[in-house]
């Protein structure tokens, strides 16, 4: 059987590249390289024993031969990151997968007798999608006097003004009151950024193109994925790397807020598992699932938690900062996926040693690290409360 994926020479692509290949797949590559994934060219973790095509997945006449006798697409490339340039996202992210069931249609419709145009044999469309099409994701209202009372509320991103005075927490719309966070469950979608809104038509061209037109498509929404190779840039890398950064040279972790929002970190080992068990599953088609670890933990939690396995006796610092478009919680149910038979084994432990190992093999990352905080300091992200200056 001969797979694509695509954004296989990045972190989840790779190892999902990895699997397929330990697994007895024929597997194709197409990754454009993207200098901001990888400003030292191809990566050495890409097999020999895959197919590598360096290419662009906008480009349609590349995908198709990319498709070439593929049963399985894994979709992975992806453009990430709080960036402006919000029609990228849209082409890299949502038109790539709206093309690749464009292929096969089309591929299916040329073959013939003999002839098996590019396309035409896919079986399956995995796409990756993220939590962050949850936005500010799904509360509850506790105050039985309101008339919102336990209704799911899905809020707005947090104002500016309310995060300049310190208020974090999500309030009801209705009584003003403060709300419950419950866990992220897919049959909700609530995106506010580029990014975010770029994966929920990526994920609904695959699966609804998909069930409209008889091509078995799965999207999956990752929660933040931790392993080796992980991008040392993107957002989701952003927390472990940072702390990590800044407890290896003797100082303490940042915290934003007051540490106490929540988060959801899951094993690359687990995602990679969760990819097969949908290809595999004829129960997963047409259906949207979350990956994730199932367990909440506070930013205060995390940064406690890799202190003591960096073996420091530091103390996090919460100076009253916040970054504009943070959501307060991201924690993804997981029930949907574990009914099919996944269940996540890598805890945080696990994650964080593989992590460290992998940092310690990154050089100099220093550099990564300063340039990343002055130019979140230079776009005005951060800022503190209270004051009306930007930090
Ligand atoms: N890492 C996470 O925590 C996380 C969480 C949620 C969702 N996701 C999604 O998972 C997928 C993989 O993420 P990752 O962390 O491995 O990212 P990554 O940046 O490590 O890998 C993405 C790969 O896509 C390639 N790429 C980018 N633009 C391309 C283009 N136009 N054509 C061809 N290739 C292109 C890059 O060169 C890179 O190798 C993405 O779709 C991402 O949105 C990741
Ligand atoms: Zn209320």
């Amino acid at each position: 059987m001969k797979a694509l994926v695509t954004g296989g020479a990045g972190f989840i692509g790779s190892h999902i590249v990895d699997r397929l290949l330990e697994e007895g797949y024929d597997v194709r590559i197409l990754d454009n390289l993207d200098a901001r994934v990888h400003p030292k060219g191809k990566p050495p973790w890409i097999s020999k024993d895959a197919e590598f095509i360096e290419g662009d997945v906008r480009d349609k006449e590349t995908l198709a031969s990319a498709m070439d006798g593929v049963e399985v697409v894994f979709h992975q490339a992806a453009y990430q990151d709080y960036m402006p340039d919000f029609s990228i996202f849209l082409h890299v992210n949502s038109v790539s997968a709206a093309l690749i069931h464009e292929i096969i249609l089309e591929g299916r419709r040329s073959s013939g007798k003999g002839k098996k145009a590019p396309g035409s044999q896919v079986r399956k469309v995995i796409v990756a999608s993220s939590q962050a099409v949850y936005g500010e994701g799904q509360y509850r209202c506790g105050n039985p006097k309101c008339r919102a009372y336990n209704a799911v509320i899905q809020p707005q991103t947090r104002s500016d003004g309310q995060l300049h005075e310190g208020r974090w927490g999500l309030f009801c719309p209705e009584c003003s009151g403060p709300m419950e966070y419950v866990k992220l469950s897919e049959q909700y979608h609530n995106p506010y950024n580029a990014y975010a809104i770029s994966k929920l038509a990526e994920e609904m061209s695959a699966v609804r193109l998909g069930r409209l037109h008889g091509i078995p498509s799965v999207a999956l929404r990752y929660s933040i994925v931790q392993g080796p190779r992980q991008s040392l840039y993107n957002q989701y890398s952003g927390i472990c790397r940072i702390f990590c950064m800044r407890l290896l040279n003797g100082l303490p972790p940042v915290i934003y807020e007051d540490g106490l929002q929540k988060r959801d970190y899951t094993h690359i080992k687990d995602v990679v598992e969760a990819n097969m068990v949908v290809m595999k599953d004829s129960r997963a088609d047409y259906e949207v699932f979350n990956v994730g670890s199932g367990l909440e933990i506070t930013v205060r939690e995390y940064a406690g938690l890799l202190t003591r396995k960096l073996g420091k006796n530091i103390e996090p610092m919460i100076p009253g900062e916040y970054r504009v478009g943070d959501n307060r919680n991201s924690v993804s149910d997981i029930s949907k996926l574990k009914g099919l038979g996944w269940k996540p084994r890598h805890g945080l432990e696990h994650i964080f040693d593989d992590y460290i190992t992998w940092i310690h093999n990154q050089g100099d990352i220093g550099k990564y690290f300063e340039e990343a905080e002055k130019a979140m300091r230079q776009q005005g992200v951060v800022r503190k409360i209270g004051g009306n200056q930007k930090c």
